[in-house]
């Protein structure tokens, strides 16, 4: 039976509803982010909670409280004198056929407004043993043990973002949805690992178990490790697939530009190495950097001003300090089995692949090798989704794909996300199949045009109003979304909101630990069982 927690007393479908708390219901279990139903003739409504209030009907009650003593006063005024309202947003309604559809009516006066049950859960976000497969577990409502899902199908239709400051489980939420998108093959990931947490084992703060397991580890023939600093994958007790190694020449000059910002470049200095590409074309960086000790006649040679390649000397030798570059002879263009070819070879079989940076841990690293290897990608999906769509064949369609990154604001900030491959994903929507999954701690330093493209949206508590503000841009509602971020736990809880879910939803995040591993291992059936004995046998 589910539990009356109040009734509805005024309200507007733009401003939210006011609901009068029941004088029996446990005001201190009634959160803000509580999932409830308000169940009117005709429809049932979905709300959360937003917001909570102690009234009174006479200000002469706050003049002279009741002591403690006054039992029987206390008593009297709590049942007709003092109480409590909340504010509700009417975020859903069920049809006569029980289907959810957008709130377009409103509940009578003094509609009754119930904690929600577990069926009105699962008929809302839909269940993970539905045959579709498409659902996945993210987390559970407030105070309830009943699953709220993700519609995978849905949620890689778009990019997507993960948010909250540091420490509020955004790895661990990213590390789910991913294993849920790997163990349900509804997209390749593409993971730009920087701090090494993804594939084999992470570290998780608290007591018991100092390690979590790793992608790899999970699955480990749906998912591979290309990694920049092969010792450390090794220290740490795995063998990384592909060592990555790369040429100067997969360095284009537009990667360059999406550091200007990282490198504090001045725009003449941009404008130099695009002289030089016009001239050496690939060869470019290479012969940037092979001219360091005769700089000012290599200006000269190709027209461009001394001290703009002097600065843009100055800051690319770094790159030199890398050593998975290497210098390629003059000439020899075509190296058979570049580490991008294999890369997309794996993306092409259904196998997510895993990027792990080691101790280069440097923004400026993390943001090269993403640009490098993200732009190839891309190009190499375009031309695939040119091919399906001449010859429309099934089998020529590309796999959906999705890459993560960390540290998103620096890929996708206004002045970088007009001119980088990351700013281009998130606004042609996967027209090329491709997408982006992007965790940030602030995203109030991302475009807010990139922010509005965002599907589904993944918040866990933010303290920076602008940032609150920024995750909030474009959504209906947002004034009274706003409160309910603000009062998030530190940690595993998180608002959902957006195309993944029919209605926004604070949930406790799924717990990764031991039990999340069996359900991800490959369950085995009797069937299967039977057949394999009978086989032996
Ligand atoms: N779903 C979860 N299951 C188990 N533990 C979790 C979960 N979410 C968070 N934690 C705990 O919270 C800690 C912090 O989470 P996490 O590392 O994901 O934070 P973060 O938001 O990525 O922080 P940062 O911004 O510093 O990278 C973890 O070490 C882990 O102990
Ligand atoms: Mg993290």
């Amino acid at each position: 039976m589910p539990k009356l927690i109040g009734h509805i007393l005024t309200g507007s479908l733009t401003d939210g509803f006011l609901m009068r708390i029941a004088p029996d219901a446990h005001l201190e279990e009634i959160k803000t982010g509580k999932f409830v139903s308000i169940v009117g003739k005709h429809h049932k409504f979905f709300s959360l909670i937003t917001d909570l209030k102690l009234e009174v009907t006479h200000p002469d009650i706050l003049l002279f409280p009741p002591t403690k003593q006054e039992t029987l006063l206390n008593h009297i005024l709590k049942q007709k004198d003092m109480y409590a309202t909340a504010e509700l947003k009417l975020m859903l309604m069920l049809d006569k056929n029980n289907a959810p559809m957008p709130v377009k009516t409103v509940p009578p006066h003094f509609a009754d407004v119930f904690e929600a049950s577990a069926k009105d859960v699962a008929l809302i976000f839909g269940d993970e043993k539905d045959a579709s497969k498409k659902f996945f577990t993210i987390g559970s409502p407030l105070d309830m043990q009943t699953p709220v899902c993700l519609n995978l199908e849905k949620l890689t239709e778009r990019s997507n973002g993960i948010f909250g400051k540091t420490g509020t489980g955004k790895t661990f939420l990213t590390r789910l949805v991913l294993a849920g998108l790997i163990k349900r093959q509804k997209a390749v990931n593409v993971i730009f690992d920087m701090h090494s947490e993804y594939g084999l084992q992470a570290r998780t703060e608290g007591k018991g178990k100092a390690f979590v397991k790793g992608l790899k580890t999970l699955f480990a023939d749906k998912v591979v490790i290309f990694s920049l600093d092969p010792d450390s994958t090794r220290r740490r007790g795995g063998m990384p697939d592909v060592e990555i190694i790369l040429n100067y020449q997969d360095i284009r000059v537009e990667d360059v530009l999406s550091l200007g910002h990282e490198l504090n470049l001045h725009s003449t200095a941009l404008e130099a190495a695009y002289l030089i590409s016009a001239q050496y074309k690939k060869d470019w960086l290479q012969a940037l950097l092979e001219h360091g000790s005769n700089l000012k006649e290599f200006a000269e040679s190709i027209g461009a001003h001394p001290e703009s390649i002097a600065a843009l000397y100055r800051k690319l030798k770094r790159i030199e300090r890398f050593p998975f570059f290497k210098r390629r002879a003059p000439g020899a263009y075509k190296d058979n089995n570049s580490v991008i070819d294999q890369m997309m070879e794996y993306i092409g079989k259904g196998i997510s692949v895993i990027i792990e940076f080691g101790n280069h841990t440097s923004t400026f690293c993390y943001l090269l090798i993403a640009n490098i290897i993200t732009r190839r990608i891309h190009a190499e999906y375009m031309q695939r989704t040119e091919k399906f769509l001449g010859s429309q064949k099934k089998e020529d369609e590309p796999k959906k794909l999705m890459i993560t990154i960390e540290e998103a604001h620096k890929f996708l900030n206004p002045q970088a996300a007009r001119q980088t491959i990351f700013g281009t994903i998130a606004r042609e929507m996967r027209k090329y199949y491709v997408s982006l999954l992007i965790v940030d701690q602030r995203p109030s330093g991302i475009d807010p045009e990139i922010l509005s493209q965002i599907g589904t949206k993944i918040v866990a508590q933010l303290n920076d109003e602008k940032d609150i503000q920024a995750v909030l841009t474009g959504v209906s509602g947002a004034h009274n979304l706003r409160s309910i971020l603000a009062s998030l736990d530190s940690k595993k809880q998180v608002l959902l909101l957006g195309h993944a879910l029919a209605m926004p939803v604070v949930v406790q995040t799924r717990e990764y630990d031991e039990t999340f591993y069996r359900a991800m291992a490959d369950t085995v059936t009797t069937k299967q069982m039977q057949e394999f004995i009978e086989e032996i046998f």
